[in-house]
């Protein structure tokens, strides 16, 4: 499987890493694994045998990789001319225009290239339009990082809920507004040093506001919603209420009758994201960094999965989503 790699990043590098450690387990799968090339914002690396993974790996500086390595050229040439059979992209998630992601995935898609991603921001600004090319060229689009991090929900309802029609999903969908929360309610402490905290822990966005603003859950809400529950909507279609509002009175008032606040997204008739009361014996009631997704649906009834919505445990979600691209019917060339 020739593939190229567009953002050599956190996620990027981790997933090299972790394809390095567990090639074994893709050669028993009959998976021929190949990285032909690297992308990144100064150009790319690029050799047609394939990327030594364990040496790329151990560069902080890609372009050192200097024999192969191409300065000043871009990554929509690296897909170009690849002719490769996979398109992982993990650059970073712009909401606002999708780039440079939306062009790196059509122009993919357009070639006939599959597609695995962690990025959100195509699939919040153009879900209907990408995966109508990825159809019509008969490829795979996947992009079980993009919402929950590890946890196989795109998965688990696509493979396991075929007959079940969904008819709500709610949940925890951001680990940092989690952390603030769950901080508040058990150290009693203000949104302002729980929110000091999570960024001493570097665990909030570049922009904490897209953390505790709720536009992160947002663009999930919308990912989730087009994709599990036919709908064709935009980030403005949510309504949303950040955290910040949440003053550490309400959350003991809460705690005292057994329940907690949480930021909830929500895709039902309407779609929100805001914060709710959630009782203590509730699944949705986790703590800390972890994300959660509960589903109701007409024959299964209640369905949670809990687990890390972000950091290296997102790898599992792509590595998952490369073994399902190269077992598809939409075979590899
Ligand atoms: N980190 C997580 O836990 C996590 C979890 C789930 C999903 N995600 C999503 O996964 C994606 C990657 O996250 P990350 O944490 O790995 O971010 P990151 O560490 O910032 O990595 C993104 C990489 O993309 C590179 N890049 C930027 N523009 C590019 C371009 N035009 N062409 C090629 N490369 C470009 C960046 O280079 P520079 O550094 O030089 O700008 C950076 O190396 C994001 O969309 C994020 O929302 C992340």
């Amino acid at each position: 499987m020739k593939t190229v790699l567009i953002g050599f990043g956190f996620i990027g590098r981790s997933l090299v890493n972790t394809i390095r450690k567990k090639i074994d387990i893709l050669k028993k799968k009959k998976i021929d694994f190949k990285l032909v090339g690297i992308g990144e914002l100064a150009g790319y690396a690029y050799d047609d045998d394939g990327l030594n993974l364990d040496y790329v790996s151990s560069l902080n500086d890609l372009s050192k990789h200097s024999e192969s390595f191409f300065k000043g050229k871009t990554s929509v040439e690296l897909i170009e001319k690849s002719e490769a059979d996979l398109l992982i992209e993990t650059t970073p998630t712009n909401f606002l225009s999708g780039e440079p992601g939306l062009t790196h995935i059509k122009t993919a898609l357009d070639i006939g290239i599959h597609v695995v991603t962690s990025n959100k921001g195509p699939l919040v600004l153009a879900f209907k339009k990408l995966s109508n090319l990825a159809e019509k060229r008969g490829v795979e689009l996947k992009y079980e990082a993009t919402v929950a991090g590890a946890l196989p929900i795109f998965t688990m309802v696509k493979n396991c809920l075929q007959g079940d029609t969904i008819q709500k999903i709610s949940g925890i969908l951001n680990g940092t507004a989690n952390y603030i929360l769950s901080k508040m309610y058990f150290d009693g402490t203000s949104f302002d040093l729980a929110l000091k905290e999570a960024q001493e822990r570097g665990i909030t966005e570049k922009d904490y506001t897209y953390d505790v603003e709720g536009i992160d859950a947002t663009c999930k809400v919308v990912i989730l919603a087009n994709s599990l529950m036919g709908r064709n909507v935009k980030f403005n279609d949510v309504d949303r209420v950040g955290i910040s509002r949440v003053t550490p009175e309400a959350v003991s008032l809460a705690k005292r009758s057994g329940y907690t606040i949480k930021l909830i997204g929500t895709i039902d008739k309407d779609l929100e994201v805001t914060p709710k009361l959630i009782p203590e014996n509730h699944p949705l009631c986790v703590h800390g960094t972890l994300n959660a997704l509960h589903i109701e649906t007409d024959l299964a009834r209640e369905i949670t999965i809990i687990g890390y919505g972000a950091g290296r445990e997102t790898v599992s979600a792509m590595v998952n989503d490369i073994i399902s691209v190269s077992n598809s019917n939409n075979r590899i060339k």
